[in-house]
């Protein structure tokens, strides 16, 4: 190996992620039943090229060929999603046989591969049976999913020792609740900020499941989307919108875990479209956790906004900063200095990066992808792991995302991210170059190449606030979600 390699601790987990709505297809098939994801696909004007998940990777039935190619890249780990409608078709009463069976064979496949499954209880496919009594802004779904947890535990416990809770609620609950961009496609502030708490309730009812059921070598935790926000100028006005933006994304979710309680500045800011909450509701959300999963894409660079209510805050692109395909900024400093805040603020016994990656329009040549872009937005974001690592931060592992090209929920299959390129209209996988060079890093547990330089792709420090390309979103009002170009997901 190279003298410039940097070698990643012994026991560090090389994993890729996914999830059930995106790959799985199938959605009649195993007596599953419907989830919100399926209505609001099927609802016209909300999926780029009016998408759904229908087929999505045909992962249903093609699981053994992918947990092949998961080997191929030399996996440890594999981060998936249980689909809650595959398991109780109507949220309640008896859970579904087949259903459970499905997630028992990819566990046993992942076994005999040798590879560590992590499985993730809601990665945002709710029945719409539970929708439909009231969703997310029905405190009951909350026990719901306790017991929903529970079965999954009892069925899967000797195969799967590692849980996540929920999938990013900030995501679920405010795309969906208040932009309209995602399932079930409301645009209520108050609803959004209800929906968040029954999530981080159920979360909460999830843990206690899981610590009645799980063997004492189990690990139990929550995955959240974080970002580090800048302000975009150096006015006071920034400042504060940045530090706003912070409460909003990554404060309130981490304080109310970590802390107990949710941010004073945010209850303040929010006034009376603060949800109801009960006596012991923060104590349910606080218990200990074994771990905490990050997913980060980029940072939020944030502008003082008097007209986006009622944050009074806007994220912007700054100028000449590189994008992926979905317009995302490619800022992998970031990385690091989202763990590091976490480890020094809220110091969860340990972290995984859960989701990293990017998306680029890929071409098929000559039977070959070639994606250097991802591949060099990847390795940059390992240096940063790896800095976190070395400056003390518990982190143990880092998951891709993603394994497969996939349905991304309102940008359809238009964006791709896999490490493996799907044909959907055949179903063919093609590793990428990308891939290639990930089962390269797992073999060697290491990166090589290194030439010092902190990261290959360092955008160029921020200009001021007056040279900056407004982009908008992630429409902090759903009046801006309009303009798509770094709006998660839209
Ligand atoms: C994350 C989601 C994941 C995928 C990536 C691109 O926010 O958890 O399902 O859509 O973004």
């Amino acid at each position: 190996m190279s003298s410039t390699a940097v070698v990643f601790p012994e026991n560090w987990v090389w994993g890729a992620a996914t999830a059930a709505y995106q790959i799985e297809g199938a959605v009649r098939e195993g007596g599953r039943g419907q989830s919100i994801w399926d209505v609001f696909s099927h609802t016209a004007g909300t999926i780029a090229n009016g998408d759904t998940g229908d087929v999505a990777c045909d992962h249903f039935h093609r699981y053994p060929e992918d947990v092949a190619l998961m080997r191929e890249l030399g996996l440890g780990g594999y981060r998936f999603s249980i689909a809650w409608p595959r398991i109780f078709p109507t949220g309640s009463g008896r859970p579904n046989a087949d259903g459970l069976d499905f997630y028992r064979r990819l566990v046993d496949e992942l076994h005999a591969a040798g590879i560590t499954p992590y499985a993730t209880l809601y990665h945002w496919d709710l029945p719409q049976a539970l929708q439909d009594r009231g969703g997310w802004a029905n405190r009951d779904t909350a026990r719901r999913f306790g017991d929903y947890t529970q079965t999954v535990e009892a069925a899967l416990g000797s195969g799967v020792q590692h849980w996540f809770t929920i999938n990013e609620p900030w995501v679920a609950a405010f795309l969906g609740h208040w932009m309209g961009q995602h399932a079930p496609g409301n645009r209520d502030f108050r609803l959004a900020l209800q929906a968040a708490h029954t999530m981080l309730l159920a979360h909460g009812e999830a843990m206690a499941a899981l610590r009645s059921e799980m063997s004492s070598a189990g690990q139990a935790g929550i995955v959240l989307n974080l970002a580090p926000c800048q302000p975009a100028g150096d006015t006071n006005a920034d400042l504060e919108a940045a530090e706003r933006m912070d409460g909003f994304v990554n404060r309130w979710f981490l304080d109310a875990l970590y802390r107990g309680q949710y941010p004073e500045d945010m209850v303040r800011l929010y006034g009376d479209a603060m949800p109801e909450i009960a006596p012991g509701d923060m104590e349910l959300i606080s218990q200990p956790t074994d771990v905490l999963g990050v997913n980060y894409y980029m940072r939020s660079v944030v502008a003082y906004d008097p007209t986006a209510v009622p944050l009074q805050a806007r994220r912007v692109v700054p100028e000449g900063s590189a994008v992926t395909a979905t317009g995302w900024e490619v800022y992998p400093p970031g990385l690091y200095d989202i763990l590091k805040r976490v480890h020094d603020d809220y110091s969860p016994t340990q972290l995984l990066v859960t989701e990293n990656g990017a998306a680029y329009d890929d071409v098929v040549k000559d039977g070959q992808v070639d994606d250097p872009e991802r591949e060099s937005f990847l390795h940059a974001h390992l240096l940063e792991a790896y800095r976190a690592v070395e400056d003390g931060v518990p982190l143990s592992g880092y998951f891709v995302w993603s394994l497969l090209d996939n349905f991304e929920w309102a940008a359809g299959y238009g964006k791709r991210f896999g490490v493996i390129y799907v044909d959907y209209a055949t179903q063919e996988r093609i590793v990428k170059r990308s891939g290639r060079w990930y089962a390269g890093v797992t073999r060697e547990n290491a990166i090589r190449g290194w030439q010092g330089e902190r990261s290959p792709a360092i955008p160029p420090p921020l200009a001021s606030a007056s040279a900056q390309r407004v982009i908008t979103p992630p429409p902090i009002t759903p009046r801006l979600s309009r303009r798509r170009a770094s709006s998660p997901h839209a």
